[in-house]
């Protein structure tokens, strides 16, 4: 009998990227599987091939490892032509096989069709968790999350997914309204990456009122902008122009100088870079920073036109981790598709303390 799938929620058009990826996951526990994944539809299946091996699997999948998801469930079933006048009762029916679930997501895929969901989904939460909650299916005392995506209006996947490792974000999707004077829209790129990829610790350590920052292709100053909100001083590097009412704030120093090439006198506590670059040479560039000690903290975004986008950033993420590594560094990282990024990936390394030996 062919198990129950893993689903995988991603950006429509990476689903291929996101398939290798938790194919690499799978392999790395030596977890028999494979994936399913139809271009342009916003998600992955991913099948392994008994009972033991999935729960391994559920045990150890955390979303904050896998870049190119924005959401996971363990799909326990699959409803198809859900009467139209009452789907509750066989969601509820299949409910009690599933598990107990803190809280319920109705979700749908980022996919044109799947946005066609949107209101729909919207509508139908309040009545399901109500008659959820009435079957004990929700409880607050869970660990779990439970999840209904619905594919169309009468078709849906029934699964849940443990609280810690997921996102309580409808299908994972962080809506950020765009600041009123942001000088550009990739301006939301970098909140969301601070929001998504920053511990509240990290954020309050790096990102508080006097400390520094660099902006590395920092025009017109979208990214320039977020860290000045933040109460940032920044240095922005970019032979472009910034924009006015930024450099107005007296917190923004421009610099038409090479990013490649460019270093602060003084460390500065966080970097952040957008430069639309062969990811391999922002790698090392990132990496020349933080061996360098010149910052604690760099954002940046990976540009990835190329086919197999999943290899180019691990290659260019095991490259920074050597050469720390290398210079007995100790550091986090992590690193998404954010649901604001398009062609490109955001990634956030984080230097820990210096590795003693003993
Ligand atoms: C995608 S834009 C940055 C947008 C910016 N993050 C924002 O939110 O407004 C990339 C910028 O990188 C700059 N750039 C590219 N190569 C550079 C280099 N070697 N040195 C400095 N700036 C560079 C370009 O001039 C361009 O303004």
């Amino acid at each position: 009998m062919q198990q129950a799938p893993f689903v995988f929620f991603c950006r429509p058009g990476f689903e291929s990227d996101c398939a290798a990826e938790v194919q690499a996951i799978a392999n790395t526990y030596e977890l028999a599987g494979y994936a399913n994944a139809q271009a342009d539809t916003g998600y992955v299946r991913f099948y392994l091939f008994d009972d033991a091996t999935s729960k391994r699997f559920f045990e150890v999948l955390d979303l904050d490892d896998i870049i190119f998801a924005r959401q996971w469930f363990w799909a326990r079933a699959e409803l198809e032509d859900l009467p139209l006048d009452d789907r509750i009762s066989p969601i509820l029916e299949v409910g009690k096989d599933v598990a107990v679930g803190k809280s319920l997501l109705v979700e749908h895929l980022d996919s044109d069709e799947g946005r066609e969901l949107s209101k729909f989904c919207k509508k139908f939460t309040t009545p399901l968790t109500i008659a959820m909650e009435r079957q004990g299916l929700i409880n607050e005392e869970s660990d779990f999350r439970l999840h209904v995506l619905f594919l169309e209006t009468d078709h849906c996947l029934v699964g849940y997914s443990p609280l810690a490792r997921s996102s309580h974000l409808k299908s994972g999707i962080l809506r950020l309204k765009a600041p009123k004077n942001a000088p550009s829209r990739s301006s939301l790129k970098l909140d969301e990456a601070i929001q998504v990829l920053m511990s509240r610790t990290q954020q309050r350590e790096a990102l508080r009122l006097g400390n520094t920052g660099a902006d590395l292709g920092a025009a017109p100053g979208g990214w320039t902008f977020q860290l000045v909100e933040r109460g940032l001083q920044v240095t922005a590097v970019d032979n472009g122009t910034m924009d006015k009412k930024l450099m107005a704030t007296d917190q923004v120093e421009h610099l038409k100088e090479n990013a490649f090439t460019w270093l602060p006198k003084k460390p500065v506590n966080v970097l952040v870079c957008d430069m639309v670059e062969k990811p391999s040479l922002v790698a090392d560039l990132m990496a020349k920073w933080l061996e360098g000690g010149h910052t604690q903290h760099a954002i940046f975004n990976l540009k990835l036109p190329m086919k197999k986008r999943f290899q180019e950033v691990a290659d260019c993420i095991d490259l920074i981790c050597d050469r720390l590594e290398d210079a007995d560094l100790s550091y986090y990282w992590q690193a998404k598709h954010l649901y604001h990024d398009r062609e490109e990936v955001t990634v956030y390394f984080r230097l820990k303390s210096k590795v003693t030996s003993n």
